[in-house]
């Protein structure tokens, strides 16, 4: 049994994270851009604190990065010697269409995932393409209120018709929006929106979740329009929720929380609002703005693959006034007292990978693929750069085996698993540095100190050898 010969193993990133070059190669400003380290990010990521340019006083960890964007060889040479089947990587859109709006893209931008895509094949590494990953041109945030409004879907299928067509017989494998469920806790990060004072929040975000999931069927049908190779999938930050107690109550409370995120994937794989939803949004008088098309495109064009990110479990409880809570993934969770954490207080729960598999399984019935997975960690190189990161071996072998488990024991159907952050980059929720994942250390720090040189870490040659061994030797040796 273990996984199939075609298992696409790899590394995962995100252009807004590693790529830096904000204003190289006719690239226009972005949301993620203005979004600095700092005690102000969670209030600008969540749309309560308004910043659409750069201001003075603040640091902007994206506007460089690790500078992938002048790196990339030397990255991906780094990701073939690991022997990587695969890459995940995200598109800057205002790379391609740098105000949004525009009619013709970029030659810029369009030739530099170009060079990016053909460096991947030069190594037998076959790309895995999200088309946005928490990055929306500031343009379209300004003038036309970001996800909120409908017009956002037309200037998306431009983007991707562009792509499909640039990129056919170099890129077969996307995802449409990265943790396409985040836009309910990170607005302003996942969909640019921000609001004004007074507005019913709820509202606009499920509007524009709306504008999200009709973009994402129509970006569906043109890649199978335009070449019927294409496999489009959903991405969900995933994690099943435990019943903090068996009190009929608490299962209850986690069955909603559960639900609250497969809503967006219920849509994108089996087509409909499912009915739970429409009592939901019925209940707190959110009407959504739906056009007749509307339904036809989500009936017609759902995704072949159900792609999704794992951290940690979560926990819900009917009331949490008095539970102790712990972070995870963009939002707090309650803590749960049989797990570890990390050192950002993040639960670690192997097991609860195998049961998101299942249940993710279990509902769709089509092929899982684990895009995002990884252990973020404060790392101390020796004097040469080099980490002797054995947490993160032991975090990911357990996860790995975990999915193993899902595969050989459950018969869950997966099509690969790309490692979160595989180069060190910059923490989405914290925008720091020294919250490191990779198998390959960057010397840069905080506040862009450091001359960015790579170095392998330990776990670089541990997962050498798990994907050589197509997963059968996991040990740390
Ligand atoms: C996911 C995102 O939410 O988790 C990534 O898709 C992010 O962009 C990752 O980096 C890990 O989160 P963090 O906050 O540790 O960077």
């Amino acid at each position: 049994m273990g996984f199939s010969k075609d298992f696409l193993w790899g590394g995962a990133t995100a252009a807004n994270q590693c790529e830096g070059g904000f204003e190289q190669g006719g690239r226009g400003l972005a949301n993620v851009d203005v979004i600095p380290i700092g005690s102000d990010r969670r209030s600008i990521i969540t749309g309560k604190k308004k910043m659409y340019n750069f201001e003075e006083g603040y640091y902007y960890p994206a506007k460089e990065a690790i500078d992938m964007y002048h790196h990339f060889k030397e990255d991906i040479a780094l990701f073939g010697e690991m022997g990587f089947k695969t890459y995940r990587l995200s598109i800057a859109w205002s790379r391609i269409f740098p105000k949004g709006d525009e009619l013709e893209p970029n030659e810029e931008g369009l030739k530099f995932y170009e060079d990016l895509f053909k460096e991947c094949h030069k190594y037998g590494i076959e790309p895995l393409v999200t088309i946005t990953h928490f990055d929306c041109p500031m343009h379209l945030i300004e003038q036309y209120g970001g996800w909120r409004n409908r017009e956002l879907i037309g200037f998306y299928k431009r983007l991707c018709r562009v792509l499909f067509t640039r990129y056919k017989g170099l890129v077969k494998y996307w995802l449409t929006f990265n943790e396409i469920n985040m836009i309910l806790h990170a607005p302003f990060l996942g969909a640019g929106i921000c609001f004004e004072e007074g507005e019913n929040e709820e509202q606009v975000k499920y509007q524009a979740a709306h504008h999200e999931l009709v973009a994402s069927a129509e970006a569906t049908k043109i890649a199978h329009e335009i070449d019927p190779e294409n496999k489009v999938g959903c991405m969900l930050a995933a994690a099943s929720y435990y019943p903090y107690s068996c009190r009929p109550e608490d299962v209850w409370e986690a069955k909603k929380k559960d639900r609250g995120n497969y809503f967006f994937i219920d849509v994108q794989s089996k087509g409909a609002y499912p009915a739970y939803a429409l009592k939901e949004l019925a209940r707190n008088n959110i009407s959504i703005d739906m056009m007749p098309e509307d339904i036809e495109i989500l009936k017609n064009h759902t995704v072949d693959f159900i792609s999704f990110s794992y951290y940690a479990s979560r926990v819900a409880a009917a009331e949490d006034s008095n539970v102790e809570k712990t972070a995870g993934n963009l939002f707090p969770t309650i803590k749960n007292p049989y797990l570890q954490a990390s050192q950002w207080g993040w639960q670690i729960d192997p097991l609860g990978l195998r049961i998101t598999m299942n249940d993710l399984y279990d509902r769709y019935q089509k092929p899982l693929f684990i895009v995002e997975n990884g252990l973020g960690a404060i790392d101390i190189p020796d004097e040469s750069g080099y980490v002797e990161d054995d947490y993160r071996i032991e975090y990911l072998s357990a996860h790995i085996q975990a999915m193993k488990d899902a595969v050989d024991e459950d018969g869950v159907d997966i099509l690969g698993y790309t490692s979160w952050g595989c180069i060190d980059l910059v923490s989405a929720g914290t925008g720091e540095m020294k919250k490191r994942y990779g198998f390959i250390y960057v010397d840069r720090e905080n506040y862009g100190e450091g001359t960015l040189k790579r170095t392998k870490k330990k776990s670089f040659n541990w997962y050498k050898k798990v994907i050589e061994t197509n997963g059968e030797d996991l040990s740390n040796q």
